[in-house]
């Protein structure tokens, strides 16, 4: 098909692009200009089948018309309300859909922009929460190497991933972090969680013991570490990081803006390890990535720390412009809605046994170390070009485009998640496409 030049603009130059590789992007763009259900279309025409739900947040797929028709009437009804010290009624709506949806216990919600916000603002809570009653010296904020909890101050000082790090100072002080989960060779080819590991949990208990478990405000972990390369938690260590956190006052506070919205075929990973923490951080799939939106989850018993003292009071000095915002209000009712409907976490569930067979399916693919899945999440890790790490991984993207499938890649990983609607013939387009694309690759 021909190129439509009408959408494409001939100035690169401007916009600094996040995560990109912009210099490479600029010689040989590519651009999607439209999306539908599970493909987008690239601008020279070509329809993209989309593998990782745009950035893990298009759970239900592409041009949804609830979600459209939703924000096209709240925007000519309400644009914007003031977020602070005034309300709207989505927002309320919206809150209470969320904790309907959420497991048993996590009654409040605090509205956010984004996964980065909804992390800044859980651990503000946490620190907040401990000092409001009383034990104001748990200060200290545990994270896990090779985590990512976003790219704002307090989420990369918790975060475990060097390159998101290195280059921007000192950080957080305060900050201690766990190992992470990833045993290659003990749980390679694993099918699902893994067997070896829940021993990892009690490193914990090493970092109690050295600064003192009464200077620890909380731990934040992802349930499934996702954007380091799908790291799954080992049979058992969930459990046991919550023993750990519940015996030392310590609050667990899981980072669920990739594992939320049936990402696992559950609503949340909380619910689907029989795991509770105590905050929980959501974005992404909550408004099906339409409208920037994030969300933290709270106790009833953290929120009502808070509520004390004069009524005229602001109990939490934190908030953003943006929290709740009608548009995205509006795009986050419609969003569940569809979910509700469609019935899409189960259905991701009932899909979840094809997808893991034909992800693994690859295991005798070209350069295959490691396949690793759970849910309609896949990680399939190659063995990286000797002294050009994620040389091979970015090639195996960038062919992959060509040939009409959209994958994700981080290190040497190649990391899918696609929308929840997915039918068997996307996935054996998917899987095959990307066999090809690995038995060309160098
Ligand atoms: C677990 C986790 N936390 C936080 C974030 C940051 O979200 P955002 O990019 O919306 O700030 C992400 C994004 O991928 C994530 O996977």
């Amino acid at each position: 098909m021909a190129l439509d030049r009408k959408t494409v603009p001939n100035d690169l130059s401007a916009f600094w692009m996040p995560f990109t590789a912009n210099r490479q992007f600029k010689k040989a763009p590519r651009m999607f200009v439209s999306a539908d259900g599970m493909f987008y279309k690239a601008a020279d025409g070509r329809e993209v089948l989309d593998g990782t739900a745009g950035l893990w947040c298009c759970n239900a797929g592409h041009n949804r018309p609830k979600i459209v028709e939703a924000i096209r009437a709240q925007a000519g009804e309400l644009d914007y309300a003031p977020a602070f010290q005034m309300g709207h009624p989505k927002a309320f709506e919206l809150a209470t859909a969320l904790r309907d949806m959420a497991p048993e216990g996590m009654d409040h919600v605090f509205f956010t922009n984004s996964g980065s916000e909804s992390v800044e603002t859980a651990l503000k809570i946490a620190i907040a929460y401990h000092r409001a009653r009383g034990e104001g010296a748990r200060t200290r904020l545990i994270g896990r190497e090779r985590g990512y909890h976003g790219v704002n101050f307090g989420g990369i000082s918790v975060g475990g991933i060097v390159t998101n790090r290195k280059v921007f100072g000192s950080l957080l002080t305060g900050v201690d972090h766990l190992p992470h989960t990833h045993l290659p060779g003990e749980n390679s080819f694993t099918k699902g969680q893994p067997e070896h590991g829940a021993h990892l949990a009690d490193e914990l208990e090493r970092i109690v013991a050295l600064h003192g478990a009464e200077t620890i405000a909380a731990v934040i972990v992802e349930p499934m570490a996702g954007s380091t390369g799908v790291l799954l938690p080992p049979k058992g260590y969930l459990e046991r990081l919550r023993a750990i956190c519940t015996k030392h006052g310590i609050l667990l506070i899981f980072d669920e803006v990739i594992t939320g919205f049936g990402r696992l075929g559950s609503s949340f990973a909380a619910e689907h390890f029989g795991v509770m923490p105590d905050l929980m951080t959501t974005a992404k799939g909550l408004t099906n990535g339409v409208i920037p939106m994030g969300a933290v989850l709270a106790t009833g018993a953290i929120h009502d720390a808070f509520m004390q003292g004069p009524e005229h009071m602001i109990e939490l000095f934190h908030g953003y412009t943006y929290s709740g915002n009608p548009m995205a209000s509006a795009a986050g009712l419609a969003t569940l809605e569809t979910y509700r409907e469609e019935g899409l976490f189960a259905r991701a569930a009932e899909m979840a046994p094809y997808w893991q067979e034909a992800l693994h399916s690859l295991k005798d693919a070209r350069h295959v170390i490691d396949i690793r899945n759970m849910g309609l999440i896949g990680a399939v890790e190659l063995e990286p070009i000797a002294g050009e790490p994620t040389k091979r991984a970015f090639q195996a993207f960038l062919d992959a485009y060509e040939k009409g499938i959209l994958i994700r890649t981080t290190g040497d990983i190649i990391a899918m998640s696609p929308p929840l609607i997915i039918e068997k013939a996307h996935v054996d387009q998917l899987i095959g496409t990307l066999r090809d694309v690995l038995e060309a690759l160098d």
